[in-house]
């Protein structure tokens, strides 16, 4: 395994801190520098320590220094403003490193010394009802997350809470028993089971006995009348193909999909101990739980029981929470949801504390997808855009450009070029944002081969094996090292060794546009590179260690756009 050089630099700072310091776990802040002329890397720990140890930083700083044993990485540190630290890496060092990495499958990144189980909550769409845009935010998210948590050695348990029991259902069954139209739902089974769902549900809201119909059939079918929950089992079934067909499509997969109706047995139980344990309470005939002594949520107590002896969202929530612990004993359980649930999750959570739970519980939110007129996203009509739809849509788009590009490629490698580019390009547009801001979905930006889009990064990772195609170079002998001498080779390099570095950002709160950022900055270098290094041309000892680079940049193009869910096509 190899010690990724900012955590290699990272311990000795930490070593030598320590020192300074008379104590172990001063936080060595090594960063990249924020000017590489001034190095590599940085620290920024002795100013702090300073503060606490009422010292001249620069002294503390020197002292560190002193202390530091860092001559095999790098040249001597140089010492910079208040206090900073700069180290800029040896070049045998830097060289020795990237032919490590070249060698290595994992291209750097170690497995985690600290392996954690970590359910994932991503996707979770709602039976009977299209999968929305929206939808696509959190399966596309989600994916990633557990991709790149696997990807350092953790175990992942990728969960598909679907919502599949609730109210909705009563009106399904009598729009069903009134309206069905049968050769519309064998030709698009969903899509009627939603026009149904909304017939019976304008009638309910003009029509007293529609709503009392709709009741009673929730009632027959929370009793198990047979026939109710042989409709249901019918409406999940189709729901689940339509989904299936989605995941399959996005290369998304689930160790479990276990419904609401899954954990529909155990809310009794689960209400009971919340009242045994004095944390649930009566209010006006229904349950609540109060969070009196806290001024974030005292204000909204959480509903676990209404008065008709319905449960609730919540009420499922944490019968899910029961049976998650207690099936896989994960350390964290992760929930990928739009920022609206903001105020569901903290009610969880808090209420899990009071109960006891230990694991780590992270809601993680995402912003609304924004039309190019600034307001949530929707069709010409109006309606939620349909995810599918959303696919096909890339795809065709993508396959225009893929036929103007390249009259060359047969009709099939254009499909498989449109579905990589296409699908990739609606990814990572979702992806490459702050996952908390809402963004604007733009058909033309995403699709664009230049700027931070998936259709770029793929087209430098063809870019690069057509260096290997014309030139007629092979793979090469992966040589022991790899040196750097020209300014641009340097960046490069550097950045090549930056992969598992991006990884841990992206993971530190969640965020894959950290490791798209660091993606679009390495195809970047990568072009400056090969603007001003020649390869094939080169004498050759010095074209065998550009070819090198440049296999080893695609090998991390190609991994990391797999860690987004993003293949590439050797042609495009
Ligand atoms: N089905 C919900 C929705 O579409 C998302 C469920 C998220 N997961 C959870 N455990 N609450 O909004």
């Amino acid at each position: 395994m190899i010690e990724p050089v900012h955590e290699c630099l990272a311990t000795r700072v930490r070593d030598a801190l320590a020192q300074v310091a008379g104590r172990p776990d001063v936080d060595p802040q090594v960063r990249p520098c924020a000017n590489p002329d001034h190095g590599d890397y940085q620290s920024n720990a002795a100013m702090g320590l300073a503060k606490e140890l009422r010292r001249n930083p620069r002294e503390i700083a020197q002292a560190v220094v002193d202390t530091l044993e860092v001559s095999d990485l790098c040249q001597p540190p140089t010492l910079a403003g208040p206090g900073f630290l700069n180290f800029r890496l040896r070049d045998d060092f830097l060289a020795g490193q990237l032919g490590a990495v070249l060698k290595d499958d994992r291209l750097g990144v170690p497995t985690t010394q600290h392996p954690r189980t970590v359910v994932v909550d991503y996707s979770s769409p709602n039976v009977a009802k299209p999968m929305h845009v929206g939808h696509i935010r959190s399966t596309v998210i989600g994916d990633c997350l557990a991709r790149m948590l696997r990807a350092r050695g953790h175990t992942v348990i990728a969960d598909n809470h679907l919502g599949d029991w609730g109210t909705q259902f009563g009106k399904i069954l009598v729009g069903y028993r009134r309206y069905l139209d049968q050769a519309a739902f064998e030709a698009d089974p969903v899509g009627e089971l939603e026009r149904l769902y909304k017939r019976a549900h304008e009638e309910s809201e003009r029509d007293e006995a529609t709503l009392t119909e709709a009741r009673e059939a929730l009632v027959r079918l929370q009793a198990g009348d047979p026939e109710a929950v042989a409709l249901w089992e019918t409406f999940r079934a189709v729901s689940q193909q339509v989904f299936d067909r989605i995941y399959q499509r996005l290369g998304v997969h689930f160790d479990v999909t276990l419904g609401e109706s899954f954990y529909n047995p155990q809310l009794g139980s689960v209400v009971q101990e919340l009242v045994d344990k004095g944390l649930a309470e009566e209010s006006e005939g229904a349950l609540c739980i109060f969070f009196r002594d806290d001024p974030e949520l005292a204000d909204s107590p959480c509903l676990i029981r209404k008065r008709d002896g319905a449960a609730l969202y919540a009420t499922t929530d944490l019968a899910t929470l029961q049976y998650r612990l207690a099936q896989w004993h994960p350390c964290e359980i992760v929930y990928v949801t739009d920022a609206r649930q903001q105020l569901h999750f903290k009610q969880l959570f808090a209420i899990a504390r009071r109960w006891g739970v230990e694991a780590e519980l992270r809601h993680v939110y995402f912003g609304t997808i924004l039309g190019e007129d600034n307001r949530p996203i929707k069709t010409r009509s109006g309606e939620p855009i349909k995810l599918s739809e959303l696919l096909d849509e890339a795809e065709a788009r993508a396959y225009e450009v893929a036929c103007a590009k390249n009259a060359d490629l047969s009709e099939e490698e254009r499909r498989a070029v449109a579905r990589i580019v296409g699908l990739g390009a609606l990814k990572y547009a979702d992806l490459s944002q702050n996952r908390v801001s809402d963004y604007v979905f733009s058909w033309d930006k995403m699709l664009s081969m230049t700027g931070n889009t998936a259709p770029y990064l793929q087209y430098s990772y063809v870019r690069i094996r057509s260096i290997f195609r014309k030139g007629g170079a092979s793979e090469t002998d992966l040589p022991a090292a790899l040196p750097c001498p020209e300014p641009a080779e340097r960046t490069l390099g550097l950045l090549l060794l930056r992969f598992p570095e991006a990884l841990d950002q992206a993971l530190d709160d969640y965020r894959p546009n950290m490791l798209c950022n660091y993606l679009y900055d390495l195809a970047a270098a990568f072009t400056g590179f090969y603007e001003q290094c020649p390869v094939l041309q080169a004498a050759p000892e010095v074209r065998h260690s550009r070819l090198a680079l440049c296999q080893l940049t695609a090998a991390v193009l190609k991994q990391g756009l797999g860690l987004l869910g993003i293949e590439v096509s050797e042609r495009m």
